[in-house]
């Protein structure tokens, strides 16, 4: 028989849980956490529209969905469980735009990931490490002549990524003003559906441009390489370069704040850890900074998930904050262990054929930037009280606003 506690839940769906509480800036919403410990690992979830799905928060249950060909990704066919849905070119009711993998499903997707994974592969994204050093060496020697103080958002976090991502693709580094203000509009959930799709036709516009020129003049780097090796059409360049880009700087600029933020934090764990790989992937595990509605899928047919039938049509939610602190899987896992084992196991960069495609990249440049971050300044701290940092709470990728800082000169 049906147990009557589902039945109570079907009944009773659940929003979201978005608050954090404050003075926690790195714990998921408390009510997440509870709902998790209490029911997970399937939720009932309401939509804003008004939809009856599904919010996953278990560890095994994630894996299962992000596996499963049974659950799209296309965004036609799954419902937002933010206060207005995603925007992409073409808009988020319609069939992915040409060349928009990332809300494809296989095979169509897997024709354009496999031109990109041999451009991101671990050995590829090594050779970058001494360019990436310098990148993040020529950031804190700025810092270090203006301040201190510094806002590190601006004035570290912020630049290497986007440096990076731009020498990679061949973005000219200069627009970075332009395209980091029109990705601010596209991920905020404070901007109106209007705001964000003329945000995203401003990227889109520019992008195209760029192809157009790289089309006319040969160039060395990653869309450039793409137009000379592939068939592949404008649009198809255009909107490829346009997901490597925002996806290239936003994430990883956020988790060098917010992971900066958490080691200063935890001053014993910083002063007894290498920052090696596996530190790096705890940070990942703790702060989870793609915190809101995303990943999600819908069920293309009815799925036996966790003991719960997942009906056709129904849009599944993956709460990773809670997910990647599922007790099952991470021992203690409400504790930051900048040694733990199994921390890369975490889902922060997804599971499946979705599976972030600038892992390795980020990987790396998370590793040599908390490193030269601190080694240059061993006496880094706060320059305002904790509870003053303002988070993104509202944004689809979790982080500081600002983050102020301050250290001795030598
Ligand atoms: C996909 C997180 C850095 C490019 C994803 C997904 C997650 C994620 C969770 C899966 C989404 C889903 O399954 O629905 C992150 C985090 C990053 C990061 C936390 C930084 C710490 C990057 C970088 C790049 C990148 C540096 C670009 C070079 C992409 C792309 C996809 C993706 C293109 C879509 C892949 C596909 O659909 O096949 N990322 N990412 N990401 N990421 Fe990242």
């Amino acid at each position: 028989g049906v147990c009557p506690l589902n039945d109570h839940h079907r009944d009773n769906p659940v929003a979201l849980p978005a608050s954090r509480t404050p003075g926690c800036p790195f714990d998921p919403p408390p009510q997440l956490t509870e709902l998790a410990r209490q029911r997970e690992p399937l939720i009932r979830l309401a939509f804003p529209d008004g939809h009856v799905g599904w919010l996953v928060t278990g560890y095994e249950a994630a894996r299962a969905v992000l596996s499963d060909d049974r659950f799209t990704i296309r965004p036609e066919l799954r419902h937002s469980a933010l206060p207005r849905p995603n925007v992409r070119p073409g808009g988020h009711d319609k069939p992915p735009a040409p060349g928009w993998f990332a809300s494809m499903d296989r095979p169509e997707h897997t024709r354009y990931r496999r031109l990109l994974t041999g451009r991101f592969t671990v050995r590829r994204m090594k050779a970058l490490e001494p360019r990436i050093a310098q990148i993040a060496s020529d950031r804190l020697d700025a810092m270090a002549e203006a301040g201190p103080p510094a806002d590190l958002v601006p004035a570290f976090a912020l630049p290497v990524p986007s440096l990076v991502i731009c020498e990679l693709l061949g973005v000219p580094y200069r627009d970075h003003a332009f395209f980091e203000e029109q990705t601010t509009v596209v991920a905020s959930l404070d901007s109106t559906v209007e705001q964000a799709m003329a945000a995203m036709g401003n990227l889109s516009r520019y992008l195209n441009e760029l192809v157009q020129h790289k089309r006319s003049t040969p160039a060395d780097d990653l869309l450039g390489g793409l137009i000379v090796e592939t068939g592949l059409s404008d649009e198809e360049l255009t909107n490829i370069g346009l997901q490597l880009l925002v996806a290239g700087h936003e994430t990883t600029a956020h988790m060098l704040a917010l992971g900066t933020f958490a080691l200063l934090r935890h001053p014993r764990q910083l002063a007894g850890s290498a920052l090696d790989e596996t530190a790096v992937e705890e940070l990942m595990r703790y702060l989870t900074i793609v915190h809101l509605g995303a990943p999600n899928r819908a069920a293309l047919e009815d799925v036996d998930l966790a003991g719960q039938l997942v009906r056709k049509g129904e849009t599944v939610v993956l709460g990773l904050p809670a997910i990647n602190r599922d007790p099952r899987q991470f021992a203690d896992p409400d504790t930051l262990r900048l040694d733990r084992a199994n921390a890369k196991h975490h889902l922060g960069f997804g599971h499946g054929v979705h599976q972030c495609l600038g892992q390795q990249l980020a990987r790396i440049e998370m590793r040599i930037a908390y490193r030269a971050l601190f080694e240059r300044f061993p006496t880094l701290r706060l320059a305002v009280p904790a509870e003053e940092i303002s988070m993104r709470e509202s944004s689809a990728v979790y982080g500081t606003w600002r983050l102020p800082v301050t250290w001795d000169r030598n």
